[in-house]
């Protein structure tokens, strides 16, 4: 390379350099985007596949947000539920529910594979959609307390990589937390994929769940434990306010008292039961499904037995057996997970 040539190529690396700062300095307003870690789910194979829609794919940023966004009172601030996080009504010991007198506080298992949310069904779509109506209409998020914080427009900018940070930025994180809160590993899960054996009570209470014979499995199918629809099961004969469930929404007169499945895993773990919260334990449960369903016109054809009739006709070690098999739904790692806790 002789002295021209050197130079010449020097003056033109100079040039690409100060177009590079030229370009970076015009560009100051945005040195917003963002290198984003992908967030690997993992399932059981007998799991189906959970619906993630292209928009929101997983991150390690944005389920870490939406974790923090979950567990701080912040997002409730100058909202109807200021003091309050999202994890104060839904606490993970208890699957991410706490009693309560009023409406029963349904928990945050496996969302990641519904379409259909709240006892009545009122949201239908993906987590996002339900994540919309939680952060605009019932904590109606202020969306300036994040913009002024500290630390969070940071964080946003790191899980988004853009400089504005919006509203529908918090549905998609909590979306993402959401997808992060499954629980897969029960003394039953194990059972199925032999790492562990039930006791005869377990197992017997396993066949009676999974039979004609307690005739749970239609609604509470496996493996999510919940058939992601909505029966009226016979609690009442008529219904008014609340209680007329999911004809509030279709006005179908079927619909009359139906309510969404709920998910049976940890189950041990959310009383008080059924959306009014009426039932203490799980053996007034099942000794309702046995003996205490109620006719009307919008009944679960499902509740009327061949033979019994609204009975069931269980025998009382039948029905201690089948509350031994509720108790196998219990996971452990999902109620003690750390990475599910609080991150403050
Ligand atoms: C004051 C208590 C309370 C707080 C705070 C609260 N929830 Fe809930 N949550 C409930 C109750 C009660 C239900 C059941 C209500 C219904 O179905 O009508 C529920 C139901 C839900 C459901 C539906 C679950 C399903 O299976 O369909 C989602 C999703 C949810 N909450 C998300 C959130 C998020 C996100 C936050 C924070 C932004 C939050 N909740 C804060 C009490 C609360
Ligand atoms: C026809 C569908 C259907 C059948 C069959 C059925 N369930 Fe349910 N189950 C539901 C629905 C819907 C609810 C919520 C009802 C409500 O709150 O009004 C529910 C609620 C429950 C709850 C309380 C859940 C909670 O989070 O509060 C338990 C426990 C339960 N069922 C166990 C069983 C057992 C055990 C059997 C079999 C003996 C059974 N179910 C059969 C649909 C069904």
């Amino acid at each position: 390379m002789n002295g021209r040539t050197f130079l010449l190529v020097v003056s033109a690396l100079l040039g690409s350099l100060m177009s590079s700062c030229r370009r970076d300095s015009k560009e100051a307003a945005a040195p917003c985007a963002a290198v984003t870690t992908p967030y690997q789910l993992d399932h059981p194979s007998y799991f189906p596949k959970p619906l993630i829609p292209n928009d929101n794919p997983l991150t390690r940023e944005g389920v870490a947000l939406g974790r923090m966004l979950y567990y701080d009172t912040l997002l409730s601030r100058n909202g109807p539920f200021e003091g309050f996080a999202c994890a104060s009504c839904h606490d993970q010991a208890r699957s991410f529910t706490v009693p309560t007198s009023g409406t029963n506080v349904l928990p945050h298992v496996n969302l990641a594979w519904s379409t259909h949310f709240l006892w009545n069904g009122k949201v239908s779509g993906t987590l996002e959609d339900v994540m919309r109506f939680e952060v605009n209409d019932f904590f109606q998020v202020d969306i300036n307390v994040l913009k002024e914080h500290r630390d969070y427009p940071k964080r946003f900018r790191q899980a988004f990589g853009t400089c504005d940070l919006t509203s529908d930025q918090v549905v998609k994180a909590l979306a993402q937390w959401f997808r992060r809160m499954s629980s897969t590993n029960n003394k039953f899960d194990r059972y199925l994929t032999g790492q562990t054996n039930l006791t005869t009570a377990e197992l017997q209470g396993a066949m009676l769940f999974l039979s004609e014979v307690g005739d749970c499995f239609h609604c509470h199918a496996t493996p999510l434990m919940t058939d992601n629809a909505f029966h009226n099961i016979g609690l009442e004969t008529s219904f008014t306010g609340f209680d007329v469930g999911r004809y509030a929404i279709t006005g179908a007169p079927m619909d009359m008292g139906a309510f969404k499945t709920p998910t049976l895993r940890n189950i041990a773990l959310t009383a008080p039961y059924m959306h009014d919260g009426r039932f203490q334990t799980l053996e007034e449960v099942v000794e309702f499904y046995n003996s205490g369903v109620q006719h009307s016109a919008s009944l679960d054809p499902l509740m009327t037995k061949p033979g019994t009739g609204l009975q069931l006709g269980l025998s009382p070690e039948q029905r201690s057996d089948l509350v031994a098999f509720l108790h196998t739904l219990s996971d452990d790692t999902f109620l003690t997970d750390p990475e599910l806790a609080s991150p403050f």
